[in-house]
């Protein structure tokens, strides 16, 4: 077997801790040492992860550690400088979403990895949950013909702020955090989108962003779509984080419901399963969904290490959703439509 692979993390902070416990569970890698600029939580995470290299500057991490890979954790104010420190070290490395705050810094983000000659994955994990992944392999095989029809919905009133309180404080919320990853989503599923119509508004007073959105896609290849998103829908049971999906086919559809309930119907009738994520022990509800494509695509991101194979969310893939996101903000602004 290869030496496993050495890592280092760099942002020690809500989200951080399902990234560690995913690396511990995957037995060629190996996470040597972690970086914050906040010490008590440097020191926490050392702590309970068992990492004693610490360190509050990553550019001396990275001199010091010359790891494998580099895991930016942090949120997207920092991306940018990071990831251009990790090209100048010439470290592969992974970033959080959302990767950018502008267009000009992704492209940058971009480039300068690749002028570096190393691999650069976006942490995009939703379409890693197992029930997407169930669906996709639905599509796959063929089973509902050709979509020509399909909505990807997210609709809930959990209290992200808590956990997340600078998720209250931007300018824009829920299609620059969330609409993010159900875009993404839409696009693996039904492919590349060449005009978005978005409408938004926000419900809850106590933020600053919109909390809800809808988005009407156009696909490249004539398909209609909608994402839809909400964090202001009080249903009968709060379904955080399931993300919905219902898509028509030629041959057939599928319904992606509440409680991870799959249904099919094709040419040999109607089959429902059950496509729920397993819970790691490491995992809680109702996170566990989300902490499994963690390790889902950690993993993928240690494969394509390892085979010298693109990741399926690259840098270069997530321009394509970044541009999404700017296009439905543009239509919510303007009231139309926009290329995508
Ligand atoms: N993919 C998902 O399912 C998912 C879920 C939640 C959060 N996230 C994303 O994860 C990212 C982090 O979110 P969070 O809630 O953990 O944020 P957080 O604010 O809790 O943690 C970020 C940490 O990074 C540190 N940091 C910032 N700049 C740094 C720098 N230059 N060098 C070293 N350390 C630095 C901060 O001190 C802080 O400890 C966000 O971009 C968020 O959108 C993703």
């Amino acid at each position: 077997m290869a030496a496993p692979l050495r890592g280092a993390l760099i942002g020690c902070g809500f989200f951080a801790a399902n990234h560690l416990h995913a690396w511990r569970d995957l037995d060629d890698t190996a996470i040597v040492a972690l970086c914050d600029t906040d010490p008590a939580r440097l020191a926490a995470t050392g702590a309970a992860f068992g990492i004693s290299a610490l360190y509050e500057d990553a550019g001396k991490m990275l001199a010091t550690e010359r790891p494998d890979f580099v895991d930016i954790a942090t949120t997207v104010g920092s991306h940018r400088a990071l990831v251009e420190l990790a090209a100048r070290h010439r470290v592969p490395a992974i970033c959080q979403k959302p990767f950018a705050a502008t267009p000009q810094d992704a492209e940058a983000m971009v480039a300068a990895m690749d002028a570096a000659g190393v691999p650069l994955m976006v942490h995009e994990n939703f379409r890693w949950q197992a029930p997407i992944l169930a669906v996709r392999e639905v599509l796959r095989a063929g089973r509902i013909g050709t979509p020509f029809w399909g909505r990807v919905s997210f609709r809930s009133a959990y209290d992200v702020f808590a956990g997340q309180p600078y998720l209250a404080e931007g300018e824009r919320f829920i299609i620059e955090d969330l609409g993010i990853h159900i875009l993404d989503i839409a696009r693996c599923l039904f492919g590349e989108v060449a005009r978005v119509t978005a409408r938004t508004r926000r419900v809850n007073p106590a933020i600053r962003g919109e909390d809800v959105a809808t988005m009407l896609l156009d696909h490249a290849d004539g398909m209609t779509a909608i994402v839809d998103c909400s964090y202001a829908t009080r249903l009968e049971t709060e379904p955080f984080p399931e993300t919905l999906v219902e898509i028509d086919g030629t041959a057939g559809s599928l319904r992606l419901a509440q409680g991870y309930r799959l249904t099919v119907v094709d040419a040999h009738g109607a089959e429902t399963r059950s496509v729920a994520p397993p819970l790691l022990p490491w995992a809680a509800h109702p996170w566990h969904g989300i902490q499994h494509s963690v390790l889902a695509i950690q993993r993928h991101w240690v494969e394509c290490l390892r085979s010298g194979r693109a990741p399926d969310t690259s840098g270069h893939d997530n321009l394509r959703t970044l541009a999404l996101v700017r296009a439905s903000y543009q239509s919510a602004a303007t009231g139309a439509p926009q290329p995508a």
